[in-house]
């Protein structure tokens, strides 16, 4: 778990910036930060680097939505996204979260489809690229 504005959070926001911004030619503006505040920021650190983060917007009657689901590309593939999502739901669970949600990149939906998640319509586009919403029950 990490503050908002601490050194960790700057360094989330690096990795969200070279995995999910830069690869796209945007970058995050000064208001969509500072609505972070009240998000709840999750880092996962190996050796004391940060290697992956994501982000959980709390919602409304029992809902909360996962976002900026980031791996550092090195460490992409040896399972690190599953863990963290998984450590995820746990926390939202624990804390009388029922229903996990998010926009999911095309290129990311088999990931989630491997952590039971489930998509709902149609293709839509968000940052410009494909995205479908996709929910999972928490028990
Ligand atoms: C998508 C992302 C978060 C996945 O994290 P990861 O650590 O690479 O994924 P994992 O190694 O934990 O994979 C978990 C499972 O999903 C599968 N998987 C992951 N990415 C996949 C892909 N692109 N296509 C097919 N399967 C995939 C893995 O094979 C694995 O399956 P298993 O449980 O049967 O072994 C990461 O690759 C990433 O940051 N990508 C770039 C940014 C991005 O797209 N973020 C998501 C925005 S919605």
């Amino acid at each position: 778990m990490i503050d908002f504005q601490s050194p960790e959070y700057n360094e989330t926001v690096e990795l969200r910036r070279k995995i999910l911004r830069k690869p796209l030619g945007i970058d995050f503006s000064e208001d969509q930060l500072a609505k972070e505040g009240s998000d709840i920021h999750l880092g996962l650190y190996l050796h004391n680097v940060l290697v992956a983060c994501l982000i959980l917007t709390p919602e409304p009657e029992g809902k909360i939505k996962m976002r900026q689901v980031a791996v550092d590309a090195e460490f992409q593939g040896k399972g690190i996204g599953k863990k963290m999502i998984a450590f995820a739901e746990q926390w939202s669970s624990d804390n009388n979260y029922t229903y996990m949600h998010c926009n999911a990149r095309k290129t990311a939906v088999p990931f989630y489809l491997q952590s039971k998640y489930i998509i709902v319509g149609d293709t839509f586009l968000e940052v410009n690229i494909p995205h479908l919403y996709m929910y999972k029950k928490l028990s």
